[in-house]
């Protein structure tokens, strides 16, 4: 019998997720004959049963377009906004993957898209994922798509800074994407030779870090660029954090919880001003100019590498071959160079970040670069 497949992108886009719904729908359909939709928006197109026929030429022209034709959204199936409220939306998922006869989903996402993924597993339907996502922190895989075509973004954009740093004797504090890991900003950082790589896994000492452009100025460069991940944090803020934490923990009474909550809460709030109040300290401790540029969503945006459309075909097509098998409740991988499906419970709530012996931050230290220890 002609096998149904649906397809959904979830979570924030990222570049290469158009290769690898062609690589999933032309593996699925030409190779093998099954007949495809997808869901538009995440699980919310799931939840409301808004399809799209993915057949013929719906699937050809897309492998080189950045975003998702499918539309994305960041919607949980057990926990939905509709109607102001928010609502466990499971059953009516199940429902809709029943009438629509589906013997497989597959869900193409990041770290939040394997959580939900494995919910749904859990509660019977046959789903797959693929990892996608910018900040490359998804578990049991080498890469995720989306990661490559983002650090070449990153990477052009110090090169860039590097000139107008150069010619102004200026620092420049660079923001880069990648939620709590830091393998966007290490990498694009050594690609593009910053001098200062700030990531999540190292809380910074800004002493430390002004020492270091001290040091630049003493031998005759009067810039520096800083390469500082969203989600970093000085020593002194993960401190407070820390304390604040165990003050929750060891909360007596509602009104001490309540405090530690709202303390957490200016912390947070902090956190997302880091970079500005990092430039700021830098001027004062070093007498140099600063200046800020967020590189933001322009990281995730427009074509994607080479790389990624290769990484992405391949593992979409991978995934038609587990689908054409019956193996589902995966995630289909690059681990150790292998495509690998692997089981969902080894990657949902599994964050991957840098490891601190990794080679690439050990190649950085050998080359001077201050990573704020
Ligand atoms: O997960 C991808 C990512 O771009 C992160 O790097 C970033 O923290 C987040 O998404 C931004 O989310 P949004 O697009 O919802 O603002």
């Amino acid at each position: 019998m002609t096998k149904q497949i649906g397809i959904l992108t979830a979570g924030g886009d990222s570049p290469g997720l158009n290769a690898a719904i062609r690589g999933v729908g032309k593996a699925a359909e030409g190779f093998y004959g099954m007949e495809v939709i997808g869901f538009r928006d995440g699980f919310r197109g799931l939840a409301e049963n808004r399809t799209v026929r993915l057949g013929g030429n719906s699937l050809s022209g897309i492998l080189t377009l950045g975003g998702t034709i499918l539309g994305t959204s960041r919607d949980k199936p057990h926990k939905m906004v509709v109607g102001g409220k928010t609502h466990d939306m499971t059953d009516a998922i199940i429902e809709n993957y029943e009438s629509n006869h589906l013997d497989a989903l597959v869900c193409l996402g990041g770290g939040g898209t394997q959580k939900n993924a494995l919910r749904l597993a859990q509660s019977g339907l046959n789903i797959l994922t693929l990892p996608k996502t910018i900040d490359n922190d998804v578990a049991m895989t080498d890469y995720t798509f989306g990661f490559d075509t983002a650090m070449n973004i990153a990477t052009e954009a110090i090169d860039r800074l590097h000139s107008t740093a150069h010619s102004h004797h200026r620092i420049i504090v660079v923001e880069i994407m990648g939620h709590r890991a830091g393998w966007l900003t290490l990498g694009s950082g050594i690609a593009g030779g910053a001098d200062v790589i700030l990531i999540p896994e190292i809380a910074y000492d800004v002493k430390s870090v002004a020492e270091a452009i001290r040091n630049r100025v003493r031998k005759g460069k009067g810039f520096s660029i800083v390469a500082v991940a969203e989600g970093a944090v000085s020593q002194a803020h993960a401190a407070a954090r820390e304390e604040v934490m165990s003050l929750r923990e060891n909360a007596t009474d509602k009104a001490e919880k309540q405090k530690a909550k709202a303390e957490l809460a200016a912390l947070k709030a902090l956190e997302g001003e880091h970079t500005i109040q990092l430039a700021h300290e830098l001027e004062e401790l070093t007498g140099l100019e600063a200046r800020v540029s967020i590189l933001g969503h322009l990281q995730r945006g427009g074509t994607p590498s080479a790389r990624d459309r290769i990484l992405a075909t391949r593992l979409g097509s991978a995934c038609a071959d587990y689908i054409s098998q019956d193996v589902h409740g995966v995630m289909v991988a690059c681990l150790a160079g292998e495509t690998q499906a692997i089981p969902l419970e080894q990657v949902a709530g599994q964050r991957k970040t840098v490891p601190l012996d990794h080679p690439w931050l050990m190649a950085a230290r050998r080359v001077g670069t201050n990573l704020g220890d």
